[in-house]
Order: structure tokens, then C-alpha cells, then sequence
């Protein structure tokens, strides 16, 4: 972060910590966080609180964590500049979290499609911090004033209900937050399942619907030969009517470079097997500097450790300030 008198702009984004990071929290995330990390005071963080509205082992969640540190770094997001850390080692996001869930509303929160999605998915664990966890989610970017956050489609609705929260906390009390801007990426907001082409794709769906960052290069060929197309054989980009091939016309654009019409005519006429053995090749040679780099990090947990205490600190102390100026403007006696 830089200490000059002129205020840069606050970017911040997180990650759940939750099963293998994939694909589409890659191209709908990670590469736009490395695209603007140059032009913000930005902070990454790996948000292992979130993590448990879901079940996980504590070993694979402890494991989880320091591997989601690792790709940030990986990804090339430099642990110097930007605050990479974790969302536990911080104190004052369940604080803010607390505050914020008594200026945020049953109904507000009963509508969120997270909140339905997962509990029809998980009805034996529909537990109250996944009711909340928007609540949290709207600390985490409140607490460092921040000015823009970088997301997939999917978290537009949190970003709205943490502007929401904002603004009816600034209207009682006076200017107490910035209200942030959510950042999502036109073409690939939204990258979608390879075996359900209709639903987006997640890590917490079965193996071959998603490719895992750190699948090998065989794996991601298997995972998208055995991608569900349709029986058009037509390669158009038609999300509605030809979901799965326009998903691999997004996939292969993000990774190649290439533009989607580019890509279409070129491919005119060639078969599908042809655009998924493309699309493979051209994810296998995007993630291969990232996984090299990956087991590189992994072998030096000390550095990571070290890098996730130091930038904790700094975070806290950025959150602290956010935290007394709330404090105060809401009346809690500060001696
Ligand atoms: P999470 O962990 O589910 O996903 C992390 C990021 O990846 C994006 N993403 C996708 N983008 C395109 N296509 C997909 N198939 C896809 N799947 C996931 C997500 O939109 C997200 O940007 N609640 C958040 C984590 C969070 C957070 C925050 C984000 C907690 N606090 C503060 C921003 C700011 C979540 O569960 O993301």
C-alpha cells in the first residue's frame, strides 16, 4: 500500500477456501484481480470464516487455506504490494459482521439465491451463519473503505445488499463507509459447468463438471472431451440454445487470447472434438506457469506463514480504523 497524501482507490475481493479452486474462479476472479492489482491499494483474502457455513474437515480446511494463499501468489498477485491474508487472522470482520447484522434485514437476507441455492442443497446443515453470510461478506469489503470489488456474476446480488447496507448505515450516522462498486467481467462472468452447461460451474459439484486449477494436463483433457455439447454440430456462440459449446467458445477466449467471433469462424465447420481438444490445450498452457509456481510456493510454508502474519497486521490496522470511526458514530462507548 502506498503512504503518499493522494488516497488510491481500495480494491478488494475473496475466496472461499472450500474444496479445489476451478476454473471458473480463475477466469472470473483471479486474472482480473492480477489485470488491476497495478492500479489499487488492493487486498486478497481467503475467507476461511465463510468456509464453515459448509461442512469441511478441519485438516482439509487448515490445508485448503494455506493452498488458496499459495495460488493468489501463484497467480502472480505479489504479497508485498497487495494484502494477501486470511479472513480469520482478523478480528474485526466478525466484529463489523455483528454490527452489520443488526442494520440488515430477515427479508433482505431471505432473498438472497445463494442463501436457496445452498440450503436445497445441503437441508441437513441450513445452519444461521449461511442465512448470514452476507452480512459477513459486507464486512469484509466495509471494514478497508473500499472502492471497487472484482467478482463473477454469481456474488451480484451480495455486492447489492452490502451498497444496500452502506448506504442505510451513512444515512443514520453520517459518511461512515465508502460504497463500493462491484467489477464483474462481461464475456466471463460467468463460466458454466462441463457436464450441466446450464448451471455455473463450482467446486463443491461433481469432479468432471469443473476443472480444478491444479488438475493435471490429462485430467483437463478427459474433463473436456467429456464435456456436454449438443447435437447441432454447429459451433456458434449461442448460450441459450448451444450452452455447453458457447461455454467452450468463452473458455477457449479467455485462455487463448483469441476473440469469440475470431474463434467461430476459424472453427467453422471443424466438429466439436476439435474446439475441446483447442479449448484443453489452450487451458493446459494458461494454468501450466501457475501450477509450476504453485508446488514451487508449497514447498516453503514458512514463507507462507510468514506472509499470511505479516499482511494480517496489515489489514488489521486498516479494519481498526474503519471499526472506531463505526463504533463511535453508533454510540458504543469507547473509554
Ligand atoms: P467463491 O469462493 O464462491 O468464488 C470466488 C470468486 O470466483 C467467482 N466464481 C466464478 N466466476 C465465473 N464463473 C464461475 N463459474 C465462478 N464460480 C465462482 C465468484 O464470483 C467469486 O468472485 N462470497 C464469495 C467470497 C467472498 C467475497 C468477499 C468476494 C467473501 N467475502 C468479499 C468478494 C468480496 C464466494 O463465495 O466466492
Amino acid at each position: 500500500m502506498t503512504d503518499n497524501n493522494v488516497r488510491r482507490q481500495v480494491l478488494y475481493s475473496g475466496i472461499q477456501p472450500s474444496g479445489r479452486i476451478q476454473l471458473g474462479n480463475y477466469i472470473g476472479a483471479i486474472r482480473n484481480f492480477v489485470l488491476l492489482e497495478k492500479d489499487y491499494d488492493c487486498l486478497f483474502c481467503v475467507v476461511d470464516l465463510h468456509a464453515l457455513t459448509i461442512r469441511n474437515l478441519p485438516a482439509d480446511l487448515r490445508r485448503q487455506t494455506m493452498e488458496l494463499a499459495a495460488l493468489y501468489i501463484a497467480c502472480g498477485l505479489d504479497p508485498k504490494q497487495s494484502i494477501i491474508y486470511c479472513q480469520s487472522h482478523v478480528p474485526e470482520h466478525a466484529e463489523l459482521a455483528w454490527v452489520l447484522n443488526c442494520y440488515t434485514y430477515m427479508g433482505e437476507l431471505s432473498r438472497m439465491t445463494q442463501f436457496k441455492d445452498k440450503s436445497s442443497r445441503h437441508k441437513d446443515n441450513i445452519n444461521a451463519g449461511l442465512f448470514t453470510y452476507p452480512a459477513l461478506m459486507a464486512a469484509d469489503i466495509l471494514l478497508y473503505q473500499t472502492d471497487l470489488v472484482p467478482v463473477g456474476a454469481d456474488q451480484k446480488q451480495h455486492l447489492e445488499i452490502t451498497r444496500d447496507i452502506a448506504l442505510r448505515i451513512n444515512g443514520l450516522y453520517g459518511d461512515v463507509f465508502r460504497v463500493p462498486e462491484p467489477y464483474i467481467p462481461k464475456t466471463t462472468a460467468k463460466i458454466m459447468s462441463l457436464t450441466e452447461p446450464e448451471r455455473k460451474m463450482s467446486k463443491s459439484d461433481e469432479e468432471d463438471s469443473f476443472v480444478a486449477i491444479l488438475d493435471s494436463p490429462d485430467v483437463i483433457r478427459r474433463k473436456f472431451k467429456r464435456a456436454v455439447t449438443d447435437s447441432l454440430a454447429d459451433i456458434r456462440f449461442d448460450p441459450d440454445n448451444q450452452p455447453g459449446v458457447s461455454n467452450l467458445l468463452s473458455i477457449l477466449s479467455a485462455t487463448s487470447g483469441t476473440g469469440i467471433d475470431a474463434l467461430v469462424d476459424e472453427l467453422a465447420g471443424r466438429g466439436y472434438g476439435v474446439l475441446k481438444e483447442r479449448t484443453a490445450e489452450a487451458v493446459i498452457e494458461q494454468l501450466k506457469p501457475v501450477q509450476d509456481e504453485f508446488a514451487r510456493l508449497m514447498k516453503d510454508k514458512a514463507y507462507l506463514a510468514d506472509v499470511l502474519k505479516e499482511n494480517a497486521g496489515r489489514a488489521s490496522v486498516l479494519a481498526q480504523r474503519t471499526l472506531r470511526k463505526l463504533y463511535k458514530k453508533i454510540g458504543l462507548y469507547q473509554p
